[in-house]
This record gives C-alpha cells, sequence and structure tokens, in this order.
C-alpha cells in the first residue's frame, strides 16, 4: 500500500467522476466538493457498467446503467447487498490527489 499521486484536485469536475490508471491501476475518482475525494473501481459489479461515466448523489456514487448506487465509504452496494465495489483510501495534499493503492 502507497499513496500515489493521480491528478490535480482543480481537473476534477465536482460531482462527476474521472476515469484513471495509475501505477498498473485504473480506478474511478469523484470529487464531491470541498476537498473531497473519493477513489473506486472502475466497473459496476452488476453488469460492468462504466463507474466513472456515473455521478454522485450524497456519498454515494451512481452507475449510469441500471443506477445502483454505491457507498463511497464503503463500497456496499445500496440496491443489491449481495454486491460491492473496492474502495480507496485519498488524500489531498497541496492540490494534489493521491491515492493509496494496493
Ligand atoms: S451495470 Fe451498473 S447498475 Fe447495472
Amino acid at each position: 500500500m502507497a499513496f500515489i499521486k493521480v491528478a490535480d484536485l482543480a481537473e476534477l469536475p465536482e460531482g462527476r467522476g474521472v476515469l484513471l490508471e495509475r501505477a498498473g491501476h485504473a480506478i474511478a475518482l469523484f470529487n464531491a466538493g470541498g476537498g473531497r475525494v473519493y477513489a473506486t473501481s472502475p466497473l459496476c459489479p452488476h453488469e460492468d457498467g462504466p463507474l466513472a461515466d456515473g455521478w454522485l448523489e450524497g456519498d454515494a456514487v451512481v452507475c449510469p446503467w441500471h443506477g445502483f448506487d454505491f457507498d463511497l465509504a464503503t463500497g456496499g452496494c445500496r440496491v443489491d447487498e449481495n454486491l460491492s465495489i473496492a474502495v480507496y483510501t485519498t488524500r489531498v495534499v497541496d492540490a494534489t490527489v493521491e491515492v493509496d493503492l494496493p
């Protein structure tokens, strides 16, 4: 586990996602505003929808394909408790977003 610089905070649209590849990992990165940034695995476990094309509703990301939403803190799906996504710890250092990747 190590924090990797992935983006400048100013590059991330608020309330939306961005798909990135860093250090061999594809991640979906979300700017929730107020310096809060979340990082998740990029594919929805329902039918592999692109989570980075989804949007934020409160503390959840909504998949653009069928609307399943996932808690950004736990990764748990609020529609189907058997589904979950990976969530990664993030931090903002001098306006740069870093993600703790496995
Ligand atoms: S693929 Fe994400 S909700 Fe269906």
